[in-house]
């Protein structure tokens, strides 16, 4: 069962196969694209499923200091505190995803998604649609594809997304990522979502 303690458990034991280490190439490109665009970099951004935060740290070099990463495995908040002890504590939330209150305008998407139970994945939309501000958006990347594995990482398909997600959100953007990091080349949709 996918529960905190199978998740502890991975940290525990290093078993953490997603981990990169730095942030990835199209989260990367896509801050630097909100710093291009003049984005208000007080907007509040939550990343949920956060796991060390490499992607919360970039966003936080590029002045984006208003953002919250959520992770019910305590143990994942090791390396963002090492690198970025100025985020204050209650950026940094041990807690299940779907009980966070708050309100946000920006959530970023990176392995999360396919971490959690697939039956869970309505859920996802709702919730994520709950903690948006009005006009709020889900960013990121979402697998494109199937795998031939038992996960997590769970995959699926664009079809299978824009039924989850259309209720909730006009989809701006569901397409091939063209920037993913090279291990993850053709198998991510890159997502701009924004709330209904
Ligand atoms: C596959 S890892 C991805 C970590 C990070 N996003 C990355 O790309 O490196 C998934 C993370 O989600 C966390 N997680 C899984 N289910 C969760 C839930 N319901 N609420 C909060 N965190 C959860 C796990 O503890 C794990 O750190």
């Amino acid at each position: 069962m996918l529960d905190k303690d199978y998740w502890k458990n991975r940290w525990q034991t290093s078993t953490t196969g997603w981990e990169v280490g730095a942030v990835t190439t199209p989260i990367r490109e896509f801050v630097n694209h909100l710093v291009e665009k003049k984005t208000d970099k007080n907007c509040r951004i939550l990343i949920p499923g956060a796991g060390s935060g490499h992607e919360a740290i970039y966003f936080y070099e590029q002045g984006f200091h208003n953002i919250t990463v959520c992770d019910w495995a305590e143990e994942a908040f090791k390396t963002i505190k090492e690198k970025l002890p100025q985020l204050p504590d209650n950026q940094l939330v041990v807690s299940d995803f779907f009980d966070l209150v708050g309100v946000f305008d920006l959530i970023v998407e990176q392995t999360f998604f396919c971490a959690i139970d697939p039956t869970l994945r309505t859920q996802y939309a709702q919730k994520c649609s709950e903690l948006l501000n009005k006009e709020g958006k889900v960013c990121g990347v979402l697998f494109g594809k199937e795998f031939d594995f038992q996960g997590p990482p769970f995959g699926g398909t664009e079809g299978e997304y824009r039924a989850y997600f259309n209720p909730y959100f006009e989809i701006e953007k569901m397409d091939i990522c063209h920037n993913s990091i090279k291990p993850r080349e053709g198998s991510e949709l890159w997502i701009n979502l924004r709330k209904k």
